[in-house]
């Protein structure tokens, strides 16, 4: 009798578990590789039985009868404004807080004045549908937490392909240890631990952007709130509906990370076991025709053929004539049919995740970003870096600290230089060797980082907001909460005492000088 209430209790617990929950997934950054974090999430999500309401950058590749999209058809950031290869991985920090700030301000801009924003309004207002829990791509598109207003404030988890922004520790009232962490998850060029030298360089980074975001970009955020959500309440009020951050970073790539537990490492959810490749790609890569295996290199989405410089791309395709692996390399341009030499093939888009996954690849030519550089490292492919901007430097600081890949810094590019860096991280086993550590680190993890995400975000709908989760530091200022207080008020007694001290020995100094003579004065009467 006990084991049939157990078993019925059980069965109870594991349908409620099941309940299928109603969520809003809104990803508005401007950028696909974004999109491609984004879908991966709502696919765990739906394969889960929830029923997800979206808007997002890109139509979904397959229709699901539970998935209900609302998508942002303006050109992307980089396609509308481009960039200009020759001068983003050289940025100094006063040029590159505005080029990351004025890409947020630009996304934004693009979702809230995009159709798919009105029809998603007008389908919250007529529909009032309920929704469980919101699930949000925060960082660099704050302002779209207004919708939680709209949606009568349901609990939010905030999400981000973007490493382990401090900006979500701080939402989450977990310090931003400067001495630890890196900036942005990738800052610190050397890794961790930090020098006397970056700890400074990262503490004073952190301390302008954090003197940025106060003046500027928050105020803006709270502007952009008010005007399309009137009547929302501010950023500060919104924020404190965050009940969990999923953030794209993991240990055996970023280390022991310091955070509280409602920020919860899903870094590289969205690499996955390779598909089958198609028949023209099989043949190519494939071990009878290619029999000293392949390279793949690859930009990302947003650094586009048309921006690289001939005569860099020329070098590049001399030096891929050199070596006897074949090339596979993602292009989007026709320019380039009659120059390719005959081991090198084009394709305006490959199916990366499934092309890492070939046994016969022996390393991957990439831009360094961390969707690419995760996905590289799921499938145990060293890499040659080539870092464009923001975050992919510090990754490509990064794998050559862990030995899994070298950097090329894209302005010194020759042919010759390139093809020794290409032929040595192709070639030599240490890369490899490495690779497959961090390969077998990523792998042994008690649930893979999407089963992770969706239990966060089913537990967050569960408990109204994972309140058991919340961070003390939420209720502390931010002197308090590094202990600003505590120091200056130690420094204060330590001033104290040494001026009472040093105040007391004048005054004993002054009474042995003062009184001597009048001793002695006293003794000769
Ligand atoms: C869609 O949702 C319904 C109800 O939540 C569920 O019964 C159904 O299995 C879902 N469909 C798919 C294909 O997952």
């Amino acid at each position: 009798m006990a084991t049939l209430v157990t078993l019925a209790a059980l069965a109870a617990l594991s349908c409620a578990a099941a309940a299928p929950l109603n969520v809003l997934l809104v990803s508005t950054v401007s950028s696909p590789s974004h999109y491609i974090w984004t879908n991966a999430l709502a696919t765990g999500l739906l394969e889960r039985g929830h029923r997800v309401t979206e808007l997002v950058i890109r139509p979904p590749a397959v229709k699901h009868e539970n998935r209900t999209s609302f998508v942002i058809t303006a050109p992307t950031y980089g396609d509308e404004h481009g960039w200009d290869l020759e001068v983003t991985n050289v940025l100094s920090l006063w040029e590159e807080i505005p080029f990351f700030y004025s890409f947020c301000v630009e996304s934004a801009k693009a979702a809230f004045e995009s159709q798919a924003f009105t029809d998603l309004m007008k389908h919250l207002k007529e529909k009032k549908p309920k929704f469980d829990v919101f699930v949000l791509d925060f960082i660099m598109q704050e302002p779209m937490i207004g919708l939680n207003s709209v949606i009568g404030r349901v609990p939010v988890v905030a999400f981000t392909a973007f490493n382990m922004p401090e900006e979500v520790l701080q939402a989450m009232g977990s310090p931003f240890v400067a001495s630890m962490l890196p900036f942005q998850g990738v800052g610190a060029d050397g890794g961790v631990p930090m020098t006397f030298r970056e700890r400074a360089d990262n503490a004073f980074k952190w301390l302008t952007y954090k003197l940025y975001a106060h003046y500027v970009d928050r105020p803006r955020i709270n502007q952009d709130i008010a005007k399309w959500f009137p009547g929302a309440p501010s950023l500060e009020e919104l924020e404190k509906d965050l009940a969990i951050s999923l953030v794209n970073t993991s240990p055996p790539l970023h280390g022991g990370m310091p955070t509280v537990p409602a920020v919860v490492e899903v870094g590289g959810l969205q690499a996955q076991p390779p598909k089958p490749l198609p028949k023209d790609l099989l043949d190519w890569v494939d071990a009878k025709n290619a029999p000293h295996g392949f390279i793949y290199m690859a930009f990302g989405t947003n650094v586009k053929a048309k921006m690289i410089r001939k005569e860099r791309r020329d070098a590049i395709l001399r030096a891929f004539g050199r070596l006897k692996q074949r090339v596979l390399w993602k292009y989007e341009d026709d320019d380039i049919h009659d120059k390719l030499p005959p081991n090198v093939k084009v394709a305006k888009w490959l199916p990366q995740n499934d092309i890492l996954g070939h046994p016969n690849i022996r390393c991957f030519v990439s831009h360094n970003g961390g969707l690419s550089t995760q996905e590289a490292s799921y499938h145990g492919v060293p890499i040659v870096g080539v870092p464009f901007f923001v975050d992919q430097i510090g990754y490509s600081h990064k794998i050559e600290k862990i030995g899994i890949g070298r950097r090329v810094h894209y302005q010194s590019i020759t042919e010759d230089s390139f093809f020794e860096t290409v032929f040595d991280v192709a070639n030599n086993p240490k890369y490899r060797e490495n690779m497959q550590k961090v390969r077998q680190a990523l792998r042994d993890q008690k649930e893979t980082p999407l089963e992770r995400a969706v239990w966060y975000i089913e537990y967050a709908a569960r408990t109204g907001g994972a309140p058991n989760l919340r961070s003390p530091g939420l209720q502390l200022r931010w002197y308090e909460l590094y202990m600003l207080d505590l120091l200056g008020a130690a420094l204060l007694a330590v001033v104290l005492f040494v001026w009472l001290v040093s105040r007391m020995v004048a005054a004993f100094v002054g009474l042995l000088f003062c009184t001597a003579p009048k001793r002695a004065k006293a003794k000769t009467q």
